[in-house]
């Protein structure tokens, strides 16, 4: 088959191949990126589903407003204004299939051939593709544990002028690494950006997974010329299988969105929209993140007591204050692939870091997710993959 120019530097089949085998019934993974399933309220979300059909249900099996359902906009309007202080209406939302597809449709939206994204590195190749596939030129920006590195992003800027078309930034306990931007930073960051009339694609996915007390305003907190898109979603701290999330921008941006929208999927589904509504209206989120967050706190301490235990010192690590993700590194030279074929001989699987560069990729890191695999399983797992790692590292 002849398929377009586009797919051929789009993925890498070798990597697909391994996380298939990562999937496996017996494998111990730590590769996954999402809630862990035992916490879904299911009880909660069989009599939402429930409710919606037997009250809504012509509605509920209709296509939805493209814009997305006027109550659970007003809902996700009022979480924002809630959670993290920034006043937002329901006009400036609209409802996606997933804020994939809020990544997608911005690549649709900003991207002709050749333009120039810029992006914190390490990042979530997921967006990074979506926007590749448009023909964007992805040009990473050093960052550092606080954030994107200012001068690192401003030396971009002015090298690349008009050719830039968007800067993709992850502020919160990001995919891979789980940092979170230092308050100073995110004010130095749209201290920049208010310079220059390119919009910030600021990805929320794991915003409100946080294991300090307070939460960091959003960079849409500090966005004076509106110049903000903010892409929320439902997937970390409810359920990924809903496929609900959102955009929050200027009005002119979101109706530009919503052109989008009708040409990409007309609508949103409707039944899990109002499902979603009818949760928020009758059920506490709030009160099962504060759940899920205490559960993934412990796994967290518990992972790290086993990675000190067990791991050699060489390797190097963080500690996650959100998220979902422990990221770890290796000594130079080292390539976790290696080691995550030995670990997959063993039973236990981890994302390596290579797959979080879209470019000249760093092969001695790799991502471990500590939500997803119970007491059992993290102490058990993580103690094959220190004595692996040991092994690895003594050649
Ligand atoms: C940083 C980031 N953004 C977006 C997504 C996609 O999320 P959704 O399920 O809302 O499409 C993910 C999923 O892993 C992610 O890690």
């Amino acid at each position: 088959m002849k398929y377009a120019d586009r797919m051929k530097n789009m993925e890498d089949k070798a990597l697909l191949a391994l996380m298939e085998l990562a999937e496996a019934k017996d494998v111990i993974s730590f590769s996954g990126g999402f809630p862990s399933p035992e916490t879904y309220p299911l009880e909660d979300i069989r009599e939402s589903f429930y409710h919606v059909l037997e009250h809504e249900a012509k509605e509920a099996l209709s296509y939805s407003s493209t814009r997305g359902f006027a109550r659970l906009r007003e809902l996700i309007a009022e979480r924002m204004e809630q959670q993290f202080r920034v006043p937002c209406e329901a006009d400036e939302i609209v409802i996606t299939s997933g804020s994939q597809q809020a990544l997608d449709m911005s690549g649709l939206l900003f991207i002709d051939k050749g333009d120039i994204v810029l992006f914190e590195t390490p990042s979530y190749l997921g967006a990074l593709n979506a926007l590749k596939a448009y023909e964007a030129e992805l040009v990473e920006v050093e960052t550092d544990d606080d954030g994107i590195g200012i001068d690192a992003l401003k030396q971009a800027l002015d090298t690349y002028g008009e050719r830039v078309k968007l800067v993709y930034v992850i502020p919160d306990f990001q995919n891979p690494t789980s940092r979170c931007w230092s308050q100073d930073r995110r004010i130095a960051f749209m201290d920049l950006m208010a310079q220059y009339d390119i919009p910030v694609l600021e990805d929320a996915a794991y915003s409100e997974l946080t294991f300090k007390e307070e939460k960091e305003t959003p960079l849409l907190g500090y966005d004076r010329k509106g110049q903000v898109i903010y892409c929320g979603t439902f997937s970390k701290n409810f359920c990924p299988g809903l496929r609900i999330a959102w955009i929050a921008a200027r009005k002119d941006i979101i109706e530009q969105y919503l052109v989008l929208k009708s040409f990409v999927d007309l609508s949103s589904t409707a039944i899990t929209q109002r499902q979603m509504a009818y949760y928020l209206d009758h059920y506490d989120l709030d009160a099962h993140v504060s759940k899920i967050i205490t559960l993934y706190k412990e796994r967290r301490d518990l992972m790290l007591q086993v990675v000190a235990r067990e791991f050699p010192k060489e390797v190097k690590y963080n500690k996650p204050m959100g998220g979902l993700f422990l990221w770890m590194t290796l000594p130079e030279g080292k390539d976790t692939k290696e080691l995550l074929l030995r670990a997959l001989a063993e039973g236990v699987a981890f994302v390596p870091g290579g797959s979080f560069y879209p470019g000249a990729a760093k092969n001695n890191e790799m991502r471990i997710n500590f939500s997803n695999m119970t007491e059992a399983e993290i102490v058990e797992g993580m103690t094959r993959l220190g004595r692996i790692t040991r092994d690895y590292l003594l050649e």
